[in-house]
């Protein structure tokens, strides 16, 4: 039986962040290339996308390539990237049928030309859309996103537009690639790691952490489920005692 009876729709996270791992080792497991794994990955996507999507989530931000990744064979690099401009050609009308709003953070200008193509194509297709906010972390790094915003701060204190007694957190925020996404209250890795790998590393201050062995390309809508009932167990008290959690 699905376990999406059991969720409490009044007790959904508004925003789920994913670190989509494991692609390589579930290709191995199947005794095939990386690349066979990245390519069943796009089914997961599609999967928690439409989850999402059928559940009411305002925000899903997925980690799809990591600043660090430009490392990996030169190889992997092209077919990763030749698979996401595929993934987003073949997508785009999907989402924007699906009223989903498709938006990208990360040092996107590394990207290759098609690739920025395709993908400014496809955020342009869907911008009004409001069901769910569908966002692609590419060329993305968290410490990459702090220090490009403590440059434009510097830059607007030196431009007189901000003064540096107003700098604060909410000011810092203001200048992530974030600014205008709420932080994630739940955030998913697949593949069994449990770490965070550079990832959203400000807006997780207070974000719910779930961790499960479950390789990417097997994580279906009953493993989004699953992570979603984990969520609500929880007790959140930003630093609070539980009495006034409850008094509430
Ligand atoms: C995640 O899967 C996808 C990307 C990082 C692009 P991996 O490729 O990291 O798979 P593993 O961790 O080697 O199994
Ligand atoms: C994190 O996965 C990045 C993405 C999922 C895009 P990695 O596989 O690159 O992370 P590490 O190297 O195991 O920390
Ligand atoms: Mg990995």
């Amino acid at each position: 039986m699905s376990l999406l009876g059991k969720i409490d729709l009044e007790n959904l996270p508004s925003h789920i962040a994913i670190i989509m791992d494991g692609n390589g080792r579930w290709a191995k497991k199947h005794r095939k290339s990386r690349i066979f794994g990245h390519t069943h990955g796009i089914d997961s996507v599609r999967n928690a996308v439409e989850a999402c999507a059928e559940l009411g989530v305002s925000y899903l931000t997925l980690y799809a390539f990591s600043t660090e990744n430009w490392d990996r064979p030169r190889v992997e690099i092209t077919a990763l990237m030749k698979l996401l401009v595929k993934a987003i050609r073949n997508e785009a009308k999907q989402l924007n049928d699906n009223n989903v709003k498709l938006t990208a953070i990360g040092d996107l200008n590394a990207l290759p030309k098609s690739c920025l193509k395709e993908l400014n194509e496809a955020i342009e297709l869907t911008k009004q859309n409001t069901r769910l906010t569908l966002v692609l972390a590419l060329s993305y790094s968290s410490r990459w996103e702090i220090a490009m915003a403590v440059r434009k701060i510097v830059k607007d204190v030196i431009d007189e537009k901000i003064h540096f007694d107003q700098i604060n957190e909410d000011v810092l925020q203001d200048y992530l690639a974030t600014r205008d996404i709420p932080d994630p209250e739940l955030l998913i890795r697949t593949s069994g790691e449990t770490r965070i790998s550079n990832f959203l590393l400000w807006q997780i201050a207070y974000t719910e952490l779930y961790f499960t062995p479950t390789l990417w390309p097997d994580f279906d809508k009953e493993e989004l489920y699953k992570a979603i009932l984990d969520f609500q167990t929880r007790e959140r008290r930003f630093g609070k005692i539980s009495e006034q959690i409850k008094a509430k």
